[in-house]
Formats: structure tokens, C-alpha cells, sequence
């Protein structure tokens, strides 16, 4: 009889089983809100990313009806044959608006805008450096190029100008960093790293997954909040957090995208949004350029949670957005607390190695503008009891 050549995944399984590791999908039955039903139960929602509470919001679903009806339910093709429509050209116009860039392009997903600029832009002769917690789709981005990898320690300038200096002034380097890191929640040193990148002639790039719609104003993000508009050569944004949706992009300079429309091989080799998501993503920049309530209304919220929080003693390591971690130690520890909150009623998503290190795993929670004070003291109360039994305060 044939053995199994596949045999070696259900060892590995059984190790993370072994490990307290192994987790279910957690499945949400209707809405994606602050207040969600998950696997049957009614929990306080601390686990998306929908910062602002847009993926039901009345008018941005109106529009997204709106585009369905008028274009259909798929684009049918790739940009660079017959997918690209007037809603995706206008949403890229709209895009580089927002960011104040001259230009942007839209990708299916963060993951691919990250993965596929940095291996379109580099090659095997150039240099990465890299922060050591910056995002999987970068670091995929990067192995793709095939160019050389250096990583520096977690926001030390010091160690990645070092790396700088001992590289071949000719040499094409690309200097990368999150604009918000998004397991700790703290943010890059983009205006030091910016100064880096001027001083050794190296590419500026920021993914800013986590801050478009959360940082600077109406939501510009990073660059915006520190300043430094023009001085970061590429700037990646997801659709798919604040503003509700899907997709990804990357604003910049007119020849940058449209080099990347030309060599990106996810934008090349991968089917463009539905006509509803384009116009999904309009209605949500034009909320963000009209209105900063939701926005004054998610830091209102961080504030009094993370206040709680340390209040009771957690350890909430560095955080400076409103991804607040809750540091538990080892992964079985991180993956209990997140089990027991969720019997308490709060979904507090665990995360353990190899997403942290070994030794860094948590419970990751954010706050949405959506939450009500009632619903995050709620949720503080569950820690409260949770954590003292854990011993973790
Ligand atoms: C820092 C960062 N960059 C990129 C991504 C990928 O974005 P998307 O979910 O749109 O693919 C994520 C999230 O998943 C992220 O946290």
C-alpha cells in the first residue's frame, strides 16, 4: 500500500497539539462588529481590525450595493488585460489624494502590495534592511528579490545605521520599517529612519497597514503624523483594516507605480477587486476626509482601555496605538487566558510563536470606534478576573 507522502503534517500537528498550540478557526456568524457572535456565542469583539467600524457601515455598504448593481459582481481579468475599471482607477486617484503622494496603485491584499513592490523593485545585487519585527509580507517580499537580508534589532537606529555604513555606497538599498508594528502596537522611528535613508542614498519604505485611517490626520497615517511627507519613498496601505474592505496599495512617485504596474506580479498575475470593493474604498476615504468622529472616537476608546488595563497590573508591553498586547509568557499561557476570556464572553485572539518569539506570547486586543464604554468594561472586568486567576496580576 502507498504510505502517505503527506504523513509529516500530521506529526507536525500533533507537536503543536502537544504544545497547546493548535487552534480552531474561530467562526463569526454575522457581522463583523464590536459586538460579534463566534462560534454561537454573543462576545465583545477585541480581535479585528476594523478600527473604525466601517465594514457595516450604512453607507459604505449603500455604495458597495450601488457599484453591484451597476458593474456586476467581478471585474473578469487582471488589470493589465481587461480589469481595470474606471471605479479602480478613480479609488488609486482618491488613494494618492489621501496620502498626498503623486501617485498610487491598488493591490488585492496588503500582503501582495508589500510582497510584490519589494521583489519587483529589488533584484539579487541589492540590500534589504530590514526591522526585525516588520511584517511576514515584507520579509516574503524580501526572500522573493533574492537580495541580501540585514536585519536590525527592533527600532535601533544605531544597529541599522551600522549596517548602512559597512554597505557599498553604490549599492541599492532598501531601508523598511511598520509604520505601527502589528503585534506590539508601537510605532516606527520613521523620522530617524527617514534621516537614515537620506544620509546613505537608500530607498524610504513604510508599511502602514495599521495606521492608514488610525494616524495622522483624517486617518493619512504614519507620514503623515511624524512629519514626513516626501521623505518616505513608498508607502503601503491596506483596504482591509480601517477602511473596512479589502485590498491593499502603495503610494509614491509617478515612475514607481508605474513601474510597479508593469513589473508587480501580483498586480500583473492575479485578478482586480470587485467593482463593490473600488467603490467600497471611495465611500470610506470620503468619510475620512469629511468627518473625524469615528477616529476621535477609537483613541477615546483606546485611552480608557489600555488605562484599564495597566491599571490592573497588566503588562501591556509598548504599545502606542490601539493594538494593546497582553503579554502572558509562554504560548500555552497566552492561548489559556485567550480561552477563558472567551468563556468569560470577550474574544481576545492568543498569539504565540512563530508569530512573536517563544517567550513573547499574548493575547492581542483592539478597540474599535464602534466599542461602547459598557462593552470595554465589560471586557476589563473578564480580564480582571481571568488574570488574577492565571496569576497574571
Ligand atoms: C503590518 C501589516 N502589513 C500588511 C498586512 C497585510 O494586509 P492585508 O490583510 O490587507 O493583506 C498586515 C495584516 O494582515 C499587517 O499587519
Amino acid at each position: 500500500m502507498r504510505q502517505d507522502p503527506l504523513q509529516f503534517l500530521s506529526t507536525e500537528l500533533d507537536s503543536l497539539r502537544a504544545q497547546g498550540l493548535l487552534r480552531p478557526l474561530r467562526v463569526l456568524e454575522g457581522h463583523q462588529a464590536a459586538r460579534a457572535r463566534f462560534d454561537g456565542r454573543s462576545v465583545v469583539n477585541l480581535s479585528s481590525n476594523n478600527y473604525l467600524g466601517l465594514t457595516t457601515h450604512p453607507e459604505l455598504i449603500a455604495r458597495a450595493h450601488q457599484a453591484l448593481d451597476e458593474f456586476g459582481v467581478g471585474s473578469g481579468s487582471v488589470r493589465t488585460i481587461a480589469g481595470t475599471m474606471a471605479l479602480h482607477m478613480e479609488l488609486e486617484r482618491r488613494l494618492a489624494i489621501f496620502k498626498r503622494t503623486e501617485a498610487a496603485v491598488v493591490f488585492q491584499s496588503g500582503f501582495t502590495a508589500n510582497a510584490g513592490t519589494v521583489s519587483s523593485i529589488l533584484t539579487k545585487d541589492d540590500v534589504v534592511v530590514s526591522d526585525e519585527l516588520n511584517h511576514a509580507s515584507i520579509i516574503d517580499g524580501c526572500r522573493l528579490s533574492r537580495a541580501a537580508i540585514k536585519v536590525f534589532p527592533h527600532k535601533d537606529i544605531d544597529a541599522a545605521r551600522r549596517i548602512l555604513e559597512s554597505l557599498p555606497a553604490g549599492q541599492r538599498k532598501l531601508l523598511i520599517t511598520d509604520g505601527v508594528f502589528s503585534m506590539d502596537g508601537d510605532l516606527g522611528r520613521l523620522p530617524d529612519l527617514c534621516a537614515l535613508a537620506e544620509a546613505h542614498g537608500a530607498i524610504m519604505m513604510v508599511d502602514d497597514a495599521h495606521a492608514s485611517g488610525v494616524f495622522g490626520a483624517n486617518g493619512r497615517g504614519t507620514v503623515d503624523h511624524f512629519g514626513t511627507h516626501g521623505r518616505v519613498d513608498v508607502q503601503v496601505g491596506t483596504l482591509s483594516k480601517a477602511i473596512g474592505a479589502l485590498g491593499g496599495y502603495v503610494a509614491g512617485s509617478k515612475p514607481l507605480i508605474d513601474f510597479l504596474r508593469h513589473r508587480a506580479r501580483p498586480f500583473l498575475f492575479s485578478t482586480s477587486h470587485p467593482p463593490s470593493v473600488a467603490a467600497t474604498c471611495i465611500a470610506a476615504l470620503d468619510l475620512l476626509e469629511s468627518d473625524t468622529t469615528l477616529i476621535a472616537r477609537l483613541w477615546s476608546n483606546t485611552q480608557f482601555f489600555k488605562k484599564g488595563l495597566t491599571d490592573l497590573g497588566f503588562d501591556t508591553g509598548m504599545s502606542e496605538s490601539p493594538i494593546t498586547p497582553v503579554m502572558a509568557g509562554e504560548g500555552s499561557r497566552a492561548m489559556e487566558l485567550s480561552d477563558r476570556l472567551m468563556a468569560e464572553g470577550v474574544f481576545a485572539q492568543g498569539i504565540a510563536f512563530p508569530t512573536v518569539a517563544r517567550d513573547r506570547a499574548r493575547v492581542r486586543t483592539i478597540v474599535t470606534a464602534t466599542h461602547t464604554t459598557g462593552e470595554l468594561q465589560f471586557a476589563l472586568d473578564a480580564f480582571n478576573r481571568v488574570g488574577r486567576e492565571l496569576g497574571l496580576i
